[in-house]
């Protein structure tokens, strides 16, 4: 729409002030823990933002070396999954990290700013190196990659996962350290931690988690869900529908409150009123949630058919993207060897 065009080249001006943030295509489908977690905010940002989003492959490989055959669907998949949500190519910078080769340049150098006891303390390192993973160089370094993933297109913001806030916090010092001994070239960039908290699984633990078999995930069919849902841990001390029911910390009133629509909030009340009074029987209330969560996900998936019919469009959209990071990403790079004397040739 014509208006809604004006106000987004007037706020891509100068001033717009610009985010990144991205994923390691570790998996290749998003569950509704992740849409609460990070997705959810990432729609909303990309109307106010001009907007960077990383398809992390080369930060895969630290965990994933041995299992390069799943890339590429799963790069396939992820994207897919922030299609569907509704990240518009127009908006967002789809970028493939390993095909923005600048990136490593970058990187080099900011390692010979970067203290090697500081990587060797990162808790994200040892929290790895206890669950299994190679001790590689490569993963030692991961901070180092992230703050020329984020200081490379000049991020302000980047709206991570808490357990990403060290990581960005090491890029924001990085920045520091560099324009402090070569001249003001990099933003400072925030951490911008989502306020969408941490949604439990169907089975009643904390965390939603793809390796934790207890998610619902973007991609499943209604016929999934409902399967799903059904068979939802809820309050484990109600055993008849007559039992007085708590509804606090119940992972089906949970997900009711973070999926439903508006038009539905009334009902929620309701049923939450009953269930506390034992006037609703469980069943009733998953019938509904099946219901709400079919509605949210049915546009998801209709996106999803639209763009799985065109895979060469997904293909061009990261293409594309990384083509014009990299514009962005030489011009930084240029910058930065000529603060620090070592634009020779030039
Ligand atoms: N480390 C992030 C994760 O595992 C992914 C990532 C790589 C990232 N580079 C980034 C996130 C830059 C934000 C900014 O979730």
């Amino acid at each position: 729409m014509a208006d809604g065009k004006i106000t987004r080249e007037f706020k891509k001006g100068k001033n717009m002030k610009r985010i990144l943030t991205g994923d390691r295509p570790t998996y290749d489908s998003f569950h509704l823990g992740n849409y609460v977690g990070s997705l959810k905010n990432r729609v909303k940002l990309q109307d106010a933002y001009e907007c960077f989003f990383l398809v992390a492959d080369l930060h895969a490989l630290t965990t994933h070396f041995d299992k390069t055959s799943d890339l590429e669907k799963n790069i396939r998949g992820l994207m897919l999954g922030n299609l569907s949500m509704g990240l518009d190519p127009k908006k967002v910078t789809f970028i493939l990290q390993s095909q923005e080769l600048e990136k490593l340049e970058l990187a080099y150098i900011l390692s010979t700013l970067t203290q090697r006891t500081l990587l060797e303390r990162q808790p994200a390192l040892k929290e790895k190196l206890d669950q299994g993973e190679q001790d590689s160089l490569g993963l030692y370094q991961y901070p180092v990659l992230m703050a020329a993933d984020i200081l490379l297109p000049k991020a302000n913001l980047v709206p991570v996962g808490k357990d990403q806030k060290a990581h960005v916090e090491f890029a924001r010092d990085l920045a520091i350290k560099f324009n402090k001994l070569y001249g003001e070239v990099f933003p400072v960039p925030e951490p911008l931690i989502g306020e969408g908290g941490t949604l439990p699984g169907t089975d009643g633990q904390i965390k939603m988690g793809k390796s934790l078999n207890n998610a619902i995930f973007l991609t499943d069919t209604p016929e999934e869900v409902e399967k799903k849902v059904m068979s939802m841990y809820t309050d484990p001390k109600r055993i008849h529908a007559t039992d007085l029911g708590t509804v606090e910390g119940n992972p089906v009133f949970i997900y009711l409150d973070a999926f439903a629509s508006d038009s539905d909030k009334q009902q929620i009340t309701r049923y939450k009123e009953l269930y506390r009074k034992g006037q609703v029987g469980d069943i009733e209330v998953k019938k509904f949630l099946v219901k709400i969560l079919n509605n949210f996900l049915d546009p998801i998936r209709k996106r999803r058919a639209q763009f799985e019919k065109q895979p060469e469009l997904v293909d061009k959209i990261l293409r594309e993207g990384t083509k014009k990071a990299r514009i962005e990403a030489q011009k930084t790079l240029t910058e930065v060897k000529k603060a620090m004397k070592i634009d020779y040739f030039v």
